[in-house]
């Protein structure tokens, strides 16, 4: 069956954080709530994108910028539907309209344990940064 690519829309939410919850390597936190995927697609118009096959979610990708460079987040295929490129699919649309918006760099987030999701990375042409670390602070008063 073929697999179509479309928007992703707040109408897709629930099905898409079950398939997050569902999806080891997948971090969720509070901003993923409905406010705050509510606000990250409408602060990134048309940048995001859900794959469904005779309707029912088979994937989902998060991606927006930061005025400077890109980023994916939550890049999610249903176990049943992995390995038939949809994940690779995904981030070329993704790709495609940073592309289109005049990006030219875009990152990405992956957990150290996550080897799966790495060895599809570097698959799908990601080259992975020795010289950076992420640091973070909590600033929530
Ligand atoms: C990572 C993930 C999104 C890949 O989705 P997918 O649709 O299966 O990926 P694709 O079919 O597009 O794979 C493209 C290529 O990546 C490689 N690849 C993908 N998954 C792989 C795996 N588990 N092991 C080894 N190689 C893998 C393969 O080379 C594959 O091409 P091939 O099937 O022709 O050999 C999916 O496994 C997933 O949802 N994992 C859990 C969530 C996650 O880790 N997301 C990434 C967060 S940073």
């Amino acid at each position: 069956m073929t697999v179509s690519i479309f928007p992703f829309t707040m109408v897709d939410y629930d099905e898409v954080i079950a398939l997050w919850r569902s999806s080891e390597g997948i971090g969720l936190s509070d901003v993923d709530s409905p406010e705050g995927i509510a606000a990250y697609l409408a602060r990134n118009p048309g940048l995001s994108f859900v794959a469904r096959q005779d309707g029912r979610l088979a994937g989902a990708v998060l991606c927006g910028t930061d005025g400077r460079r890109g980023y994916l987040h939550h890049l999610a295929v249903a176990s049943s539907y992995r390995r038939q490129g949809i994940g690779e699919t995904l981030v070329e649309r993704c790709l495609s309209g940073l592309k289109a918006q005049g990006y030219q760099k875009c990152h990405i987030f992956v957990y150290n344990g996550n080897v799966e999701g790495q060895v599809f990375w570097e698959r799908v042409g990601w080259k992975l940064r020795t010289d950076l670390v992420i640091m973070s602070k909590d600033i929530a008063l």
